[in-house]
C-alpha cells in the first residue's frame, strides 16, 4: 500500500495563520509516496529521492529535507544508529515551493515508518509526526501544511495555544457549516481544523515562478516586520480576519465570483505584507487578464506558487496557457473538491 502525503494550496491566510487566525487550505490530489525498509545489522539512513521537482528545488532543500527525515525517525522511535533505515520517496507531487512538498514528504514518511515498524497509528499521530518533521524545514511551522497533507480535502485550520483553545473552539464551532466534520480532539494547544464539503467541485490552475523560497527566512522576516511595527501588522491582520470570514462563506455557497474577488484581495494583503514579488505579481496579472475570476500567490511567497480560480474547463485551459506564455516555470490544473 502506498504511504501518501498530499500537496496543498493555501486559499486564504498564508503567514497570517502563523499568528493563530483561521486559514483555508485545499489539498491537491497529487501526493508524495514513501517506502521505508529497516535493515538490521546496518546503520544510518540511506535511500533515494525520486520525487519529480522543479529544477534546483532538491539541491536547495537537501539539508532541510535530511533534517526533516531524522526528526520524523526520532519522533517515531526509529533508531537509525543500531539498524539501517532505507527511505525512498516517489509519487506524482512535483516538489516546488508553495505546494507543501516538505509536509507531504514528512507525512508520507511517518506512514511508511509506522508500516515498517508494524504499528497502526491514528491519523492524529501521523499528523503529529509530520509536524515534527516540518520543523526541519522551518522552526515554527503553523501545522497547516502537514494537516492538509494528512487529511486531504478542503480545510479550515487554526492554531491555538493552551490558553485560548476553548474560546477559539467556541468561535469555530459557531461558524461550522452543518456539512463540516470535526476531526480535532481539541487537546490544549493543538490546532483546530474542520473539513469542508464543497457543494460543487471547482477548477483551479496553479503555477510556479521557478524560484525556490526559504519558508524559514520569509516567516522570520514577516515576524521581524511585525515586531518593528505592531500597529501596521495589526491593521493588516484585522483586514485579513474580515476577509477570511467572507471567503469561507463564498466557498460554502459555491459563490465563485465572490470567492475570486476575495482571493484577489488576499493577494493585495500579501503584497502589503511584502511576501509577494514581481514574478508572482506578473503571473497573477496574466491569470486575471486571461479570464481567471481571482488569482493570488499561495504559500510562502517571494517565489514559489500562485493559484487562479477558473471555473469550467475552458477557462482553466485558457489561463494555464496564458501562465506558460507569461513565463511560469510549470503549470498544473486541478479541482478543489
Ligand atoms: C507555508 O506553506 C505557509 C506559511 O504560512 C508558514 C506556515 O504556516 O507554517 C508561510
Amino acid at each position: 500500500m502506498a504511504h501518501k502525503g498530499y500537496g496543498k494550496l493555501i486559499l486564504f491566510g498564508e503567514h497570517f495563520v502563523v499568528y493563530k487566525v483561521p486559514a483555508l487550505v485545499a489539498a491537491v490530489s497529487d501526493a508524495t509516496e514513501c517506502e521505508v525498509k529497516l535493515l538490521p545489522g546496518g546503520s544510518g539512513i540511506s535511500g533515494e529521492d525520486n520525487r519529480p521537482a522543479v529544477p534546483g528545488y532538491k539541491v536547495e532543500k537537501k539539508d532541510e529535507h535530511d533534517e526533516a527525515v531524522k526528526l520524523v525517525l526520532k519522533h517515531m522511535g526509529c533508531d537509525f544508529e543500531s539498524q539501517g533505515v532505507q527511505v525512498t520517496f516517489c509519487g506524482n507531487l512535483t516538489a516546488v515551493s508553495g505546494i507543501g512538498a516538505s509536509a507531504a514528504a514528512t507525512v508520507s514518511l511517518a506512514r511508511a515508518v509506522a508500516a515498517a515498524q508494524g504499528k497502526t497509528l491514528t491519523e492524529e499521530e501521523i499528523n503529529r509526526a509530520g509536524y515534527e518533521g516540518e520543523k526541519g524545514y522551518h522552526g515554527t511551522p503553523s501545522g497547516i501544511d502537514n494537516t492538509a497533507a494528512t487529511y486531504g480535502g478542503v480545510l479550515r485550520f487554526q492554531r491555538t495555544d493552551g490558553t485560548n483553545s476553548d474560546k477559539v473552539r467556541q468561535r469555530l464551532l459557531c461558524g461550522i457549516s452543518t456539512k463540516a466534520l470535526i476531526f480535532s480532539e481539541f487537546l490544549s494547544g493543538d490546532p483546530i481544523f474542520v473539513t469542508k464539503k464543497l457543494k460543487t467541485p471547482v477548477e483551479v490552475v496553479y503555477a510556479s515562478t521557478g524560484i525556490t523560497a526559504s519558508t524559514s527566512k520569509v516567516v522570520a522576516d514577516v515576524r521581524a516586520k511585525k515586531e518593528a511595527d505592531e500597529a501596521w501588522f495589526g491593521a493588516l491582520i484585522g483586514k485579513y480576519q474580515e476577509l477570511v470570514i467572507k471567503g469561507e462563506k463564498a466557498l460554502d455557497d459555491a459563490d465563485w465570483n465572490t470567492l475570486g474577488q476575495l482571493l484577489n484581495e488576499n493577494h493585495s494583503l500579501c503584497q502589503e505584507l511584502t511576501v509577494s514579488c514581481k514574478e508572482l505579481d506578473t503571473l497573477v496579472d496574466a491569470a486575471r487578464a486571461a479570464g481567471a475570476i481571482g488569482a493570488k500567490m499561495s504559500g510562502t511567497g517571494r517565489g514559489g506558487l500562485m493559484l487562479a480560480l477558473t471555473p469550467g474547463k475552458e477557462s482553466q485551459d485558457a489561463v494555464a496557457e496564458a501562465l506558460l506564455k507569461a513565463g511560469a516555470a510549470q503549470v498544473w490544473k486541478t479541482r478543489l473538491a
